[in-house]
């Protein structure tokens, strides 16, 4: 399976890191395009430091692959595999999405790989998985949500449940990132199933 991860750069980066840890276990390819909001998302979140350099910031975060393959392109890099339709990519994912891409994806605009990558999934017919964060929530965000949904896109909004149990931050984590694997059709056991 090969599978796209945009980070962009809302609240959120111990998901992206989960995400990627599952991602690089299951599949055969990962394409990794942090925007430059989300390093510093997750150089704040992940590594207490948001003026780490990007080079350290995605050499830190390389460390939470689990294997597979993993390749990380840069924003503006538009010969990346990712931003034509005519690769073969089975899903895409952007966690976290912030509402500025989530707007412009919304919009039909592609300032960078990771638009044109939801882009192409979209006018594709391919697996879109938008995992935004923010709060409270516009009338301007909520439309834009309805738009892509309406587009073919899946909105996992980053609200973890705590009906499983829950006793960690990383079970939170867990819980969220689970849902995703279920929506790309990946087996895990990082959450215990309702009724089992
Ligand atoms: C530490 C930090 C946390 C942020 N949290 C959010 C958030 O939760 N949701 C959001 O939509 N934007 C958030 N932002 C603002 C976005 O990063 C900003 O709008 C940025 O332009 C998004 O650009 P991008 O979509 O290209 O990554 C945050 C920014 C920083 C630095």
């Amino acid at each position: 399976m090969r599978v796209f991860l945009g980070i962009t750069g809302a609240s959120g980066a111990p998901y992206a890191a989960r995400l990627l840890a599952a991602l690089s276990c299951s599949c055969s390819e990962v394409g990794v395009c942090a925007s430059s909001a989300g390093l510093e998302v997750l150089a704040t979140e992940l590594y207490g430091d948001a003026r780490l350099s990007r080079d350290e910031t995605v050499e830190r975060f390389l460390e939470h692959a689990r294997g597979g393959s993993v390749t990380v392109y840069d924003p503006q890099d538009w010969r990346a595999p990712y931003a034509s339709g005519s690769a073969k990519v089975d899903a895409y994912v952007i966690c976290p999405c912030s509402m500025g891409t989530l707007g412009t994806v919304a919009s039909g605009a592609m300032q960078n790989l990771i638009h044109r990558a939801a882009s192409v999934a979209l006018k594709e017919g391919r697996k879109l998985v938008l995992m935004p964060r923010e709060t409270p929530l516009s009338a301007i965000h909520l439309r834009n949500m309805l738009t892509l949904r309406e587009a073919g896109a899946t909105i996992l909004f980053l609200a973890p449940g705590f009906y499983h149990g829950a006793e960690t931050v990383d079970d939170l984590v867990d819980f969220v990132v689970a849902r995703c694997l279920d929506q790309l059709g990946i087996d895990h056991a990082l959450t215990r199933r309702w009724g089992q």
